[in-house]
This record gives C-alpha cells, sequence and structure tokens, in this order.
C-alpha cells in the first residue's frame, strides 16, 4: 500500500478552489517539488540567467515570488554588483517565510504584498522573473502585465518565465498529463491527492498552446525570445527587450 503522506494530504485537503493560503505557504517548498518536475533545477536555470542581466543599480522584480526561494538563489550567485530585488505576492503567509529566510542576506530585497494586476507602473528594471504565476492569470491581464514589464525595462533588459501550458494535440495532452499524474506518485503523492489537487485546479488556471504563449511575447514588441526549458507541458522562456 501507498505510504500516506503528510505533506501532500495537508495540501490536497484543500477544497474547492485553490489558493495559496496560509496552510499551503507553510508546506510550499516541499509541494513544489513534489507537483514539478524539475523544479529546483527550473530555479537554478533562472538564476544563471539571471546573471546577464544584473547591471549594476538596476531593480530585479520577482513576480509571485512565493516564499523567496528563487530570489535566495539569485543572491547566492554573489553578483558583487549593487542591485535591488523586489518579491510580489497576495500571500502574505509566503512573504512572512520569504523574509525569514532572507534575513541573512545582506542585500537590498524588498517584498510588497500586492495583487501584481493592480500594480500601475514598475520602476525602470533591467530583468524580471516569474516561475509560474502567468497560470493563474487569464489572457487579458497577461496582455496588460506584458506591456507595464516591457515598458518598464530597459533595451536589452530580460523577462524571464516559466508557465505551464497546453499541447498542441489532445493526443500529447493526454499523454503528458497521465506522465505528470505518474511523476507525482512517484514523488509519493496518493491517488487521492492527486485527483483533489486536480479539482482544486479547476477554475483557478488559464492554460495556453506554446504558440499562443509566445505569441504574446512577439506582441509585446519583445525583440528575442527564446525557450530554455521545456519538460512535457512546463515551458520555460527568456525574452529580451
Ligand atoms: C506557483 S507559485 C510561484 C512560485 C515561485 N515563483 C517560486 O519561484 O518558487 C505562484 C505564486 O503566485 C502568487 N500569486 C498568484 N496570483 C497572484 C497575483 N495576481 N499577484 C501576485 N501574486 C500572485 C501566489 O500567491 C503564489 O505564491
Amino acid at each position: 500500500m501507498k505510504k500516506k503522506n503528510k505533506l501532500g494530504s495537508s495540501i490536497s485537503s484543500i477544497e474547492g478552489t485553490w489558493k495559496f493560503d496560509n496552510n499551503v505557504a507553510k508546506v510550499f517548498d516541499k509541494h513544489v517539488n513534489q507537483s514539478i518536475p524539475h523544479y529546483h533545477e527550473i530555479q537554478n536555470y533562472i538564476a544563471s540567467l539571471s546573471e546577464w542581466f544584473m547591471k549594476d543599480n538596476t531593480t530585479i522584480h520577482d513576480l509571485g515570488c512565493s516564499t523567496g526561494e528563487t530570489i535566495k538563489k539569485i543572491i547566492n550567485l554573489n553578483v558583487t554588483n549593487n542591485y535591488k530585488i523586489i518579491g510580489y505576492d497576495t500571500s502574505r503567509k509566503m512573504l512572512d517565510l520569504a523574509k525569514k529566510k532572507l534575513s541573512n542576506k545582506k542585500k537590498n530585497i524588498q517584498f510588497k504584498c500586492v495583487d501584481v494586476l493592480k500594480i500601475k507602473k514598475f520602476g525602470k528594471s533591467n530583468l524580471f522573473i516569474s516561475i509560474l504565476l502567468f497560470p493563474f492569470l487569464n489572457y487579458n491581464e497577461r496582455k496588460k502585465i506584458f506591456k507595464k514589464i516591457y515598458n518598464s525595462l530597459e533595451t536589452g533588459g530580460a523577462f524571464i518565465c516559466v508557465e505551464k501550458i497546453r499541447s498542441n494535440s489532445s493526443d500529447f495532452e493526454d499523454i503528458f498529463n497521465q506522465i505528470y499524474f505518474d511523476f507525482k506518485l512517484k514523488k509519493n503523492l496518493t491517488e487521492k491527492e492527486i485527483l483533489k489537487k486536480a479539482k482544486s485546479l479547476r477554475s483557478s488556471m488559464n492554460l495556453y498552446t506554446e504558440k499562443k504563449t509566445l505569441q504574446l511575447v512577439k506582441e509585446s514588441k519583445f525583440k528575442n525570445c527564446e525557450v530554455f526549458f521545456k519538460c512535457f507541458n512546463f515551458l520555460g522562456y527568456i525574452a529580451i527587450k
């Protein structure tokens, strides 16, 4: 019989619409590694890519920063330039955990408990990052945010983003989703937990094909865009102004 996983059961006990609430925040770092393939590596890749855009005196914006794990990896690069990082999230608990995690880092880090959709304008920047926030935004919301990111970026600045996408065909969507469930089972989540999470996400996610996702980057006038990560229905890309 499959071993009951305490972490997973706490997450999947949340019924209805998925929320990044206090229960989720407390177990987020472990849960996300059980739920997303190559999560640590994705964060490491983003930190590595960031190094090229951490200009002196720039501000880095992390949209949907959760517990600040990616910010920690960026700081651990030990880039000596002066820079500031602002992490945005709607979950106060996630940000409290991020602050605690990063309290001994002597860097200029700020956290803002805010809905990114409500931000009128970001300050000038050479780098935006966002891991898996966009699946929770619809197409129009994405469009508006992309425009604000583009307007805030200096020429040559980058937007590094990781998304969950839909496959181009129903055949692949079915295969990839089943492989995704296999992945979660291998990470010790139970069938019941996996199904509950899938149910809770039904009304929360807005997923588009790779083509439509990247089309928006193009329409937002970014000069160059390159995919740096793809694993089944997860996609990472970097766009440069
Ligand atoms: C999958 S997690 C992101 C993980 C994180 N980027 C990392 O590197 O580990 C999505 C996060 O986005 C936040 N979020 C969702 N919608 C948001 C919004 N409209 N504005 C700000 N944060 C939002 C959630 O609270 C959650 O912490």
